[in-house]
């Protein structure tokens, strides 16, 4: 029985009030959305791959030293984190053209960028995260321009590191979707990397065979999401091999419990 004050729900996630003042718990739901949650399912498993993924993948970013929310994992659904104020953008880096990128400029699906490129989208579910400008940002005081510049400068030693880490497990890394926080500690504010970095924010192709490995597979229903994203946590390491074919989902490496 679930008996903790629930803060906040949301597509994907629901955060309840943690056991100490400035922590929060951060619970996985089994739901899959897109297209502003007019596209909705139940995928029986991904909460708990997306928890383990993002789990992992925090851990690796902490270690190079991007400061994050991520506590840490208290069980299959659930990871302990430190309350932040979420900043209102989310913030999008692309490496490979791919979704809404190639729609609006109608490049090749596929074409590496020139560069890395970092795009901004204001959180609002009314008007379906609509893309923003560092202008619109200021103007209406959702971040200041200290607060851009080191969200920008952490979501490409992010990309850096991420896309270096999956490729290592023959993984593109084509572009990924993350959030920031204001964290308020010893009457000093700073921004932490919050929310997750899971498939579920991803476009993660096959380098080999260019198969997709992330939310992508639900948008444009060419099924097997779970196996998808089991093969992810396979590669990273973190899920048993072989698991013979248990019904019961994915098993999880429990060493560290
Ligand atoms: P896009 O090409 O649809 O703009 O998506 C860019 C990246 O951001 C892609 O990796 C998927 C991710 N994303 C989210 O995590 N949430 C969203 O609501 C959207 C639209 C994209």
């Amino acid at each position: 029985m679930n008996r903790r004050r629930r803060l906040y729900e949301g597509k994907a996630k629901i955060l309840y009030e943690g056991p100490e003042p400035g922590t929060l718990i951060q619970h996985f739901k089994d739901d899959a959305t897109a297209f502003n949650a007019r596209k909705h399912d139940c995928i029986e498993g991904k909460g708990v791959l997306n928890n383990r993924i993002s789990e992992h993948i925090f851990e690796r970013l902490a270690a190079v030293g991007i400061p994050t929310h991520f506590i840490k994992r208290m069980n299959m659904r659930e990871q302990l984190i430190k309350e932040v104020e979420i900043v209102p953008i989310e913030v999008v880096v692309r490496n490979i053209a791919a979704g809404s990128l190639v729609k609006k400029l109608g490049l090749e699906e596929g074409m590496q960028l020139p560069r890395s490129i970092i795009e901004f989208y204001y959180k609002s579910d009314e008007l379906d995260d609509p893309m923003v400008s560092e202008e619109h940002i200021t103007a209406f005081g959702w971040a200041s321009p200290q607060e851009i510049d080191e969200m920008m400068s952490l979501a490409l030693r992010i990309n850096d590191f991420l896309s270096g880490l999956f490729y290592g497990i023959g993984i593109r890394l084509v572009d990924f979707k993350i959030e920031f926080g204001r964290l308020f500690e010893n009457e000093a504010m700073r921004i932490v990397l919050a929310d997750e970095i899971s498939p579920d924010c991803c476009r993660l192709w096959d380098v080999e065979t260019d198969d997709k490995l992330d939310k992508d597979r639900f948008r444009q229903d060419l099924g097997g999401l779970i196996d998808a994203y089991q093969e992810v946590a396979k590669r990273l390491g973190i899920l048993m091999e072989n698991p013979q074919n248990e019904p019961s989902g994915p098993r999880l490496v429990t060493s560290r419990e």
